[in-house]
């Protein structure tokens, strides 16, 4: 059977998108399923019922969310906290740092504004943040990680890396670009917003000094859902971005990193606490578990790819084994003045994008990055073949239309 296809409308079901929509933007804010909806729907019940037996309990669910996604992450649960986004994971780690004037922190055209402006933030401390050019479209991993290593001088403290790119949706080869780090005296924190559900993750093997990751993307649960994991010899240096009960607690039964990040000030927890339901919602999907979903993904990722490069008449812009679940192409420029300068959370979206929604129900959007204007979808469960089908027919004209 075709691995792209193994999904049928039943499955779709399972999500709440309008019955006529082409959601081709599950990498933008995720999407989940009505399963998890419900349990998260019963922590929050139960909160409200007795809150103060609930935030009790609290330890005792977050250690339960804890083992299976440390597990699913190749990791110690004692290495894993929850953060609400990888935004805030980023910014955890990179406040707590402290830097000398001079010190250098690298990163690439490729990576996310709000995580580049996390390193930007630093150069109030005399801190210089390097930008390393990236190419795309490219022809090898080679491309990536040659300019990376170029950049490093005896004055990088930090290497902030993408595991997968958000506008791009390159795979970077991420543990040879840690270790290739680490011989030259860099640690990496590793932006893997994308990464938890689309690709394998063993963070003990990797063995980065920081990885943080959304749930709330490719895992599928609720909003506000992600992970932080800091390699044990480090985790004293790392602190949430609030100072709360834990930084005077006396306990000894748990390192200081857990007991700062698991006891946050009020907040409502249920998103990260339905994460053992999502990888069971996802591992139910298909026989093979999550590993045959992520296979399935990839394969509709490519044949979308595929069917959009024959629509633009261009080669495939990155080696096949470079994406996951998200396909990006480059676009003709739009007529000039139509472009505003590119801001991810910014009121501005390209107009073609505008267009392919109102007129056609399709959600797919049109970023910047490396220079280029970049068309990227996304690959789901709830995705079929006939989606991109659709959105490669009307493409071309679109793009006519805007030249005409
Ligand atoms: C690579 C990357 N990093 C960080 C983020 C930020 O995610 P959040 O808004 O959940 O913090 C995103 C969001 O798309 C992303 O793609």
């Amino acid at each position: 059977m075709d691995t792209a296809d193994t999904l049928g409308p039943r499955v779709r079901e399972q999500w709440t998108h309008a019955p006529d929509a082409l959601y081709l933007n599950h990498g933008g804010w995720g999407s989940c399923p009505r399963p998890v909806l419900e349990v998260q729907r019963e922590f929050q019940a139960r909160l409200e019922r007795q809150p103060a037996q609930f935030f009790r309990d609290l330890e005792g669910l977050q250690d339960e969310a804890r083992a299976p996604l440390a597990e699913f992450m190749g990791a110690d649960p004692r290495d894993v906290v929850f953060v609400p986004n990888a935004t805030t994971g980023v910014s955890c780690v990179v406040r707590s740092l402290r830097f000398a004037p001079g010190d250098e922190l690298l990163t690439t055209t490729h990576s996310y504004n709000s995580c580049r402006n996390a390193l930007a933030a630093t150069e109030a401390q005399g801190t210089r943040v390097v930008t390393v050019p990236l190419p795309f479209p490219l022809a090898s991993e080679s491309e990536l990680i040659e300019p990376i290593l170029a950049a490093v001088t005896p004055r990088t403290r930090l290497a902030m890396l993408d595991w997968i790119t958000s506008p791009t949706g390159l795979v970077l080869p991420i543990a040879k670009l840690v270790s290739a780090l680490k011989e030259r005296g860099v640690e990496t924190l590793i932006d893997g917003a994308h990464a938890i559900g689309q690709v394998p993750i063993d963070l003990d093997r990797v063995g980065a000094g920081y990885f943080t990751g959304n749930c709330h993307k490719w895992l599928c649960t609720p909003k506000g859902s992600a992970a932080l994991w800091v390699r044990r010899d480090l985790q004293d240096g790392i602190h949430p971005w609030y100072v709360g009960h834990g930084a005077n607690s006396t306990r000894v039964d748990r390192s200081r990193f857990l007991l700062e990040f698991d006891l946050p000030p009020t907040d409502d927890p249920s998103a990260y606490l339905c994460i053992p339901a999502a990888l069971k919602f996802l591992s139910g999907l298909l026989p093979g578990g999550i590993p045959a979903l992520q296979a399935r993904n990839h394969a509709l990722a490519l044949r979308a790819r595929a069917l959009l490069c024959a629509a633009l008449r261009i080669p495939p812009p990155a080696p096949d084994d470079m994406i996951g679940h998200l396909a990006a192409v480059p676009l003709p420029e739009g007529p000039a003045g139509t472009l505003a300068p590119p801001h991810p959370r910014s009121n501005f979206v390209d107009p073609l994008q505008s267009a392919l929604l109102a007129r056609h129900q399709i959600e797919a959007p049109v970023l910047r990055a490396a220079g280029r204007r970049i068309l990227r979808v996304s690959a789901q469960a709830y995705n079929s073949l006939d989606q991109y089908e659709t959105l490669a027919r009307v493409l071309p004209g679109m793009l006519a239309e805007e030249h005409a």
